[in-house]
């Protein structure tokens, strides 16, 4: 049968889609094992309980026919949360608990919540490219806030924009262990945005996806811990126990539960039954603290061979973060070099991949960041991050000969 090409006519945001190039990348360089990937998000699928998991979903099925139904948020596992969240230093009751697929989804559901078509939101310069993607169909106009290498999120802006008028439908930010930057708010810089949110009464969407990956300081208390009102949080179990399990979690303001049950159940009834029972059972048998330690020092042990590889390896011109937290380090090049280029000589040439800066730009025409790269520490052990960066040594050595030296090592402001 001859086939017909037709173009349906479908809604207009779809004809400004940008196709994410984290996701486009990382699927491209993530499955070929010659290529040592430094490019995608996902932790490593040694670090999650699988058999822990597998017990807990045998017991599940046996023992809990009702998980394999329809279902709505699980009481049990909302106060296991609650549980979460009080480590977290964050105080919160069960009905300010909502469960979602994903901190993916809550971005979805609160975006749904918040935003309206044409409306106005607050992103960083650099930021998760999932928040892009959400905000997309709503076609908003983007207010875009700086943010810098070791200090994050520039308030001083932010609060130009807000004394100037300014009141878009909220702010998202990732303010402990920023992807793609890995950079942690300070105490102080805290302080200052929930004191900004509650006096121009900004929302604000704390993304909070590598807030139990912290390696070097006491916990960073979250944004929800010092304004319980004008923030709203995101959890999500993707990087401590396995991200396929598609389960995450929102803490608001009770008044918005209802608003969100809604919006849950118009896309897809509820967050399914079977991950939540799983969840809850393995969380009821285990000692999930202990597991996150175990976590926390392995990635920390990743986290520390990848900066001294690089102390070792990288030419003089390279400049990085050094992340307290998460999973992800932040690469600046030469002004010149255009890192999107230069990936496919990497994993051609040298057999490396990483994302470049470009990805995580808010305004596709900012061409600040084209000689950036992100590395995640996160798929490997010591010895194949070791291998890792020799090769991408090798890539910007070429890269950059003749280019003149910064400075070596850690990036300052
Ligand atoms: C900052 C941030 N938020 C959310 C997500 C998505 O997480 P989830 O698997 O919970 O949807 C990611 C994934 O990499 C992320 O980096």
């Amino acid at each position: 049968m001859e086939m017909i090409e037709t173009r349906l006519p479908t809604a207009d945001w779809t004809q400004v889609v940008r196709p994410s190039l984290l996701y486009r990348l990382a699927r491209l360089f993530g499955s070929n094992p010659d290529i040592l990937s430094f490019a995608g998000g996902a932790p490593d699928p040694h670090l999650c309980p699988a058999v822990d998991l597998a017990n807990a979903a045998h017991q599940t099925m046996s023992e809990n026919k009702g998980a394999l139904q329809y279902g709505r948020d699980l009481a049990a596992l909302k106060r296991q949360i609650q549980a979460l969240m009080a480590q977290r230093g964050v105080d919160c009751t069960e009905e300010q608990i909502s469960i979602t697929a994903g901190g993916q989804h809550g971005m979805d559901i609160l975006t749904r919540l918040f935003l309206n078509p044409g409306g106005q939101v607050m992103l960083e310069e650099l930021v998760y490219t999932g928040i892009q993607q959400t905000v997309m169909p709503f076609q908003p106009e983007i207010l875009t806030i700086p943010n810098h290498s070791e200090t994050g999120l520039d308030l001083d802006v932010l609060q130009e924009h807000l004394s100037g008028g300014a009141r878009p439908a909220f702010l998202y930010t990732i303010p402990t262990a920023h992807n793609p930057v890995g950079v942690s708010l300070s105490r102080e810089h805290r302080r200052r945005l929930v004191d900004l949110a509650r006096r121009y009464q900004l929302p604000v969407i704390e993304d909070d996806a590598y807030g139990f990956l912290d390696y070097d300081e006491p916990h960073n208390t979250p944004l929800k811990a010092l304004d319980p009102d004008w923030v709203i949080y995101l959890g999500t179990f993707s990087k401590v126990l396995a991200p396929g399990l598609r389960l995450g979690w929102i803490v608001s303001p009770a008044s918005l539960t209802a608003n969100i049950l809604v919006i849950k159940q118009l896309s897809m009834l509820s967050v399914a039954p079977l991950s939540q029972h799983i969840v809850s059972t393995y969380l009821a048998a285990h000692d999930f603290a202990a597991h996150i330690a175990e976590i926390q020092r392995q990635y920390c042990v990743r986290r520390n061979a990848m900066l001294e590889a690089m102390q070792r390896h990288l030419p003089p011109q390279a400049q990085w973060t050094r992340p307290s937290g998460g999973l992800f380090v932040w690469v600046k090049l030469p002004p010149g070099i255009d890192t999107e280029e230069l990936v496919f000589q990497a994993v051609e040439e040298d057999r490396v991949a990483y994302i470049p800066g470009k990805a995580f730009v808010t305004d596709p025409d900012n061409r600040n960041y084209d000689s950036y790269l992100r590395l995640s520490f996160a798929r490997y052990g010591p010895e194949l991050i070791e291998e890792g960066i020799v090769r991408l040594g090798r890539t910007l050595r070429k890269a950059v000969s003749g280019q003149p030296a910064h400075g070596v090592g850690e990036m300052h402001p």
